[in-house]
């Protein structure tokens, strides 16, 4: 038995090459047989005919184009039933080579998971992982391969809508949850039923569209997209992203989709990236209006020769690439080489063994209502939620206040779709299988002493169900507001000027506090909002994003202390419009303010603050939180010693709670201006009431390391600050050099 089992060890190499080494032979000799149509054919995807994600090409005979060999890959279309309907027609092709079934999988499927922003508050990397396993499992369940997932774009622009598909500002946390989100969609690895291929977009920075409008241009220098913008991206990579996006936005004048340096020299050059690149939905024939492509044909050259593999939705490539390749404007060799990236990862996922291999009812209804993933949801969502505000500890609300009257106000109080978000799924029985804060409060206090109204809709100016919120609120002893945004107000091309609370809902929010009640609001949202008024006058805010099928109960836990809040903005929070972009580790000027009384010939505004209304990393708990000094086990650090910070961090307060200890490091001189600090470390711990622990971060040069002027990733030698607290804000510093 030993013997076999070291037989086995000693051989496993080489057996895992025989398996590497058949993929390639059976992908050379498919690709022998292919004809050039039929390669352009893979380098294809069209949208499904049953629902579209963005603005649709009329030709289509499109089922009659799949029998034809001239597609590669489909999106939209889920269902075992409708994948098995097209994979049938792929299977009549000549070559038998499968379709791949593409989907935007966000934030979940049948159970829809907080919005990603809302789980990157969490800064929890297993829940999040979680989170995108349970999502594979569930999509792949439905016949989906591959999910258009994770965004991994840093945004420090809350006017963007796509904010809240990514994990926010930040390039270290951004990094580890775009790798946790990639080993939770593929799971353990491509070729089992239950994972999906990931899908890392989009490449590149288009988080930074000038003015946060959707599709808009970018115009950055090399060192900040290296420094913070294609982190995140490295780091899917490195987690085994089996797929990329390009992307919308224009780089520095040329096209993403086009962007020969960032497809050719970064991803598959520099970073050896072995899977394929789709381009976003039209984003080759979007390239005409740019003004860079003359036309389809043109630009169907320009994106393949650039390094992007297949064309979603353009048609560019099926009408044109077959010419270009003949009148030798794209080299056969580099399409041989875009159909070998394609056909590997259909080889990798088994489908040209069993093209139906996702196909399987019974696994598809075993899926459909599996309660472990809505306790996976539930804990996901209760994590997510972050305590803006909590004023003489009005939170949580104990149980007992059932025998008192609690007004719920606001148009979210009933609501049950909102929650979802966007890029979620709507189902048949959701409005019997999702509850909403109603149902929920009820269940925790009983109906009898419940008050509710409306008081406004969403986004509308009519104040006529003022009158009725006010009653209410007299009448009760405890009000719980519950405003925010539709959840088609934040999500693809929903870029906003104006990011404050909408409609009247502020102003319903004032004249409700005007009853001197003690008041908690809620707010729910895609994305980071205004709504100053109400940090200045209202005592306590729990900003409860978009928390998915189980968002109510959620909320419900937090507001009566069965769950006490831990989470972390991921972005920060401006103030006014005026202040964005707005982010915690910018660079520091010749003329910095010290504060907002600093103003004469300054960085500053003279008609407003300069900084967030909530900071980055800001997170109340229900009890507090005492930070110790920092300890540093040395103040003179030589080459590549190692450095420990501690400090002893003590719940002093009445509950239980979890604390995001964050490490942030500052570079006080460099070659290249540095951030007045960056995030580099943090630590999710348990204390007990009363209890202290010692939280220890070990650093290295490597967390020193930054691109100089040359893009040259490297450290220097000189003076750091080391910052450890519970905010961006909020931090003990002390002070080492460090010298090569
Ligand atoms: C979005 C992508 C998405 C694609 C397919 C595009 O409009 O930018 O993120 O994956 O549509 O739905």
């Amino acid at each position: 038995m030993r013997f076999l089992i070291l037989a086995f060890i000693f051989l496993l190499p080489q057996l895992v090459n025989a398996q590497k080494k058949t993929i390639d032979q059976r992908l050379d000799s498919v690709l022998r047989l292919m004809t050039l149509d039929e390669k352009v054919g893979q380098m294809n995807q069209y949208n499904g005919p049953w629902s579209a994600t963005g603005p649709l090409t009329n030709d289509d005979n499109l089922l009659t184009q799949i029998k034809e060999g001239k597609v590669g890959s489909m999106l939209n279309v889920t269902g075992v039933a409708r994948t098995r309907e097209l994979q049938d027609l792929a299977m009549q092709t000549r070559l038998r080579i499968p379709l791949l079934f593409g989907q935007d999988i966000i934030h979940g499927y049948r159970t829809t998971f907080p919005i990603p922003l809302a789980e990157a508050a969490s800064w929890d990397l297993e829940a999040i992982e979680r989170s995108a396993r349970i999502a594979a499992i569930e999509a792949s369940a439905a016949g989906v391969h591959w999910t258009f997932a994770p965004m991994v774009d840093i945004a420090r622009d809350p006017r963007w809508g796509r904010v809240m598909e990514g994990a926010g500002e930040d390039p270290y946390l951004g990094s580890l949850i775009a790798k946790a989100r990639v080993k939770g969609f593929q799971g353990k690895g491509l070729g089992n039923t239950d994972a999906v291929m990931a899908c890392a977009k989009h490449f590149a920075a288009y988080g930074a569209a000038v003015g946060g409008r959707d599709y808009n241009s970018v115009d950055m220098s090399l060192r900040q997209l290296h420094e913070v913008y294609l982190p995140p991206f490295k780091a899917a990579l490195d987690a085994g992203a089996a797929t990329f996006m390009n992307s919308f936005n224009d780089l520095n004048g040329i096209p993403a989709t086009a962007n020969k340096y960032l497809q050719r020299d970064i991803l598959k050059g520099q970073w050896n990236f072995k899977g394929f690149v789709v381009s976003d939905w039209g984003s080759v024939g979007e390239m005409i209006n740019h003004g860079y492509a003359k036309d389809n044909k043109d630009a169907s050259m320009l994106a393949t020769n650039a390094g992007s593999d297949m064309d979603m939705e353009s048609r560019s490539n099926i009408q044109n690439l077959a010419q270009l390749v003949k009148e030798g404007k794209v080299k056969m060799s580099v399409v041989d080489d875009a159909v070998r990236r394609i056909l590997r990862k259909k080889f990798e996922m088994g489908l040209f063994d069993d093209p139906y291999k996702f196909c399987n009812e019974a696994r598809e209804k075993e899926q459909w209502n599996n309660p472990a993933h809505l306790d996976a949801e539930k804990d996901m969502a209760r994590k997510s939620i972050v305590l803006l505000k909590n004023e003489n500890q009005l939170l949580p609300l104990k149980k007992a206040e059932g025998q008192k009257k609690i007004a719920l106000i606001g148009p979210l109080v009933r609501s049950i779709k909102e929650h979802l978000g966007f890029w979620s799924y709507d189902w048949p029985d959701d409005s019997t299988r999702i509850t909403s804060l109603w149902d929920e409060v009820q269940k925790k206090v009983g109906g009898d002493k419940l008050l509710y109204a409306k008081g406004c809709n969403i986004n509308d100016s009519s104040k006529a169900g003022f009158d009725e919120a006010i009653a209410i609120a007299k009448d009760a002893d405890i009000v719980i507001m519950s405003v925010g945004e539709a959840r088609d107000m934040t999500g693809e091309a929903k870029s906003k000027s104006n990011i404050h609370l909408p409609g009247v809902q502020e102003e319903l929010i004032r004249a409700v506090t005007a009853m001197g009640k003690p008041i908690v609001v809620l707010i729910s949202a895609g994305r980071p909002l205004i709504f100053n008024w109400t940090v200045d006058h209202v005592p306590a805010i729990l900003y409860t994003w978009w928390l998915g099928t189980k968002g109510a109960e959620a909320i419900a836990d937090v507001l009566f202390g069965d769950y006490n809040p831990s989470g972390k903005l991921p972005m920060s929070f401006p103030g006014t419009e005026g202040q964005i972009p707005i982010y915690y580790n910018y660079y520091n000027t010749g003329r910095p303010a010290t504060s907002d009384s600093d103003r004469f010939y300054r960085s500053a505004y003279i008609d407003f603050s300069i900084y967030p209304k909530f900071a980055f990393g800001h997170g109340l708990s229900y009890t507090n939180f005492n930070y110790s000094s920092v300890t540093l086990s040395s103040k003179s650090l030589k080459g590549n010693q190692k450095l420990t910070a501690s400090v002893i961090v003590t719940n002093t307060g009445k509950y239980d709670g979890t604390e995001v200890v964050q490490l942030y490091i500052r570079d006080m001189v460099g070659s290249v201006v540095r951030p007045v600090k960056e995030l580099k470390g943090f630590q999710k711990i348990i204390l007990k009431a009363g209890e202290s622990k010692t939280v220890l971060f070990t650093i290295t040069t490597d967390d020193l390391k930054f691109y100089n002027n040359d893009l040259k990733y490297d450290w220097e030698s000189g003076e750091f600050e080391i910052m450890v607290g519970t905010s961006s804000k909020d931090v003990k510093t002390a002070k080492l050099t460090w010298n090569k």
